[in-house]
C-alpha cells in the first residue's frame, strides 16, 4: 500500500455517480477527494447504470491529482459483489464500504478484494455509521496494520436514524472522540460526517472546527458550495506553518544539539512538538503540491 498520511483530505465530496453533470462538473473542483457515490445517493433502479459511470470516470484520467474513492453499497445488498470487484478494478484509489459492523466485516472484504488481484494498490475506507461499529471500533481499527484499511469516514445521518435520536451534532461529540482515539491508535485517517444544510455556511463552518479541534483530517461534503470552507479550515494556518518552521529550525540550532526541551518564542517545546511540527509542515506542502 502506498503511504496515505499525507495525501490531504480536508475535503472529500461526495456526488450520485448516476449524475452525469455532478461527475462532469467534479473535474473542476478544488475538492481534495472525489467520492463517486453508488449507495444513498442513487436509487435502486439506477444502481447499474450509476455503477458503469462511474467506472468510466474513474478510468478517464480527467480528474487530476484528486483523490478518487467509489462509495459502494453494503455487503447484504445485491449489488455489493459487482460493485467492490468493478471498483476494485476501475483505478480508483479506495473503495468506501458503508454499514460496516464488525472486523470480521473488514476482514471478508479485503479477502474478497485480495482475490481480484492481491497486487492492487487500493485501499479500503470504511463508513462508521452504524451502532455495532461503535461498539465494535477498536477490534475494526487494530486490522489497520494487517489489511488495506486506511480510513475511517463518519456517517451520523445514518447513526441518527438507527439510534432513533434527533440529528443534534451535540449528541455525537462523545463518539467523534472515540473514533478519532481508535483511528489514531492504529494510524487510520479520519472523516467527519456531512452537514446536510449546504445553504448554512455558519453551520458548516462551526462543524468543521468542532471535527479539526478533535482531531479529524477532513470533511465529507455534499455540494460544491461546501469546499472552500472544508479546505480553509482543515488546513494548517499560516501561523501554525511559521511556528512549525521555527520550531524545526530552533532544533537544527547547535546550540540546541542533544537537547530534549528548548524553548522557542517563550514556549517550552520538546521533541514531540519538533515531530508535530514536522507533520504539519510535510501536510501544508502536500496542500500546496496538490493545487486542484
Ligand atoms: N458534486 C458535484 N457537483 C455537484 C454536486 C456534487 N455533490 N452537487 C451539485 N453539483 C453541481 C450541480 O450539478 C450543478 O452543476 P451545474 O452548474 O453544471 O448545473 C451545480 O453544482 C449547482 O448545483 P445546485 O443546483 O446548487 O444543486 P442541485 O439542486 O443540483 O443538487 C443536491 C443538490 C443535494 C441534490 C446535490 O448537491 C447532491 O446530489 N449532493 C450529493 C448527494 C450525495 O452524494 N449524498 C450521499 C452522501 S450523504
Ligand atoms: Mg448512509
Amino acid at each position: 500500500m502506498s503511504n496515505t498520511q499525507f495525501t490531504p483530505r480536508r475535503s472529500c465530496l461526495y456526488m450520485p455517480a448516476s449524475n452525469p453533470r455532478a461527475l462532469e462538473k467534479a473535474k473542476t473542483l478544488p475538492a481534495d477527494t472525489i467520492i463517486f457515490d453508488l449507495e444513498d445517493a442513487v436509487a435502486p433502479e439506477a444502481k447499474e447504470e450509476a455503477r458503469k459511470l462511474a467506472c468510466a470516470a474513474l478510468q478517464s484520467g480527467e480528474y487530476g491529482s484528486r483523490e478518487l474513492v467509489v462509495r459502494i453499497n453494503s455487503m447484504d445488498t445485491p449489488w455489493f459483489a459487482q460493485d467492490l470487484r468493478q471498483a476494485c478494478l476501475s483505478q480508483a484509489n479506495a473503495v468506501l464500504v458503508p454499514k460496516i459492523l464488525t472486523a470480521d466485516d473488514i476482514i471478508q472484504i479485503t479477502d474478497f478484494m485480495e482475490d481480484q488481484d492481491a497486487s492492487l494498490d487500493i485501499q479500503l475506507w470504511a463508513m462508521i455509521e452504524m451502532p455495532e461499529a461503535i461498539i465494535n471500533l477498536p477490534q475494526i481499527a487494530a486490522l489497520a496494520s494487517q489489511r488495506r484499511l486506511t480510513t475511517f469516514v463518519m456517517g451520523f445521518n445514518d447513526l441518527a436514524k438507527e439510534m432513533k435520536a434527533e440529528h443534534d451534532r451535540a449528541i455525537f461529540a462523545p463518539v467523534m472522540i472515540q473514533a478519532v482515539i481508535a483511528a489514531r491508535a492504529y494510524g487510520l485517517n479520519i472523516l467527519d460526517s456531512v452537514y446536510n444544510d449546504f445553504s448554512d455556511p455558519a453551520g458548516l463552518e462551526r462543524e468543521c472546527l468542532e471535527a479539526r479541534n478533535v482531531g479529524f483530517d477532513g470533511k465529507t461534503l455534499i455540494h460544491p458550495a461546501q469546499i472552500e470552507t472544508a479546505n480553509r479550515i482543515f488546513a494548517p494556518s499560516a501561523e501554525k506553518i511559521t511556528e512549525a518552521l521555527a520550531i524545526i529550525k530552533a532544533f537544527k540550532n547547535p546550540i540546541n544539539a542533544g537537547k530534549g526541551a528548548i524553548v522557542v518564542d517563550g514556549k517550552m517545546t520538546e521533541l514531540l512538538h519538533l515531530k508535530q511540527a514536522k507533520q504539519t509542515v510535510a501536510l501544508a506542502e502536500a496542500i500546496a503540491a496538490a493545487r486542484h
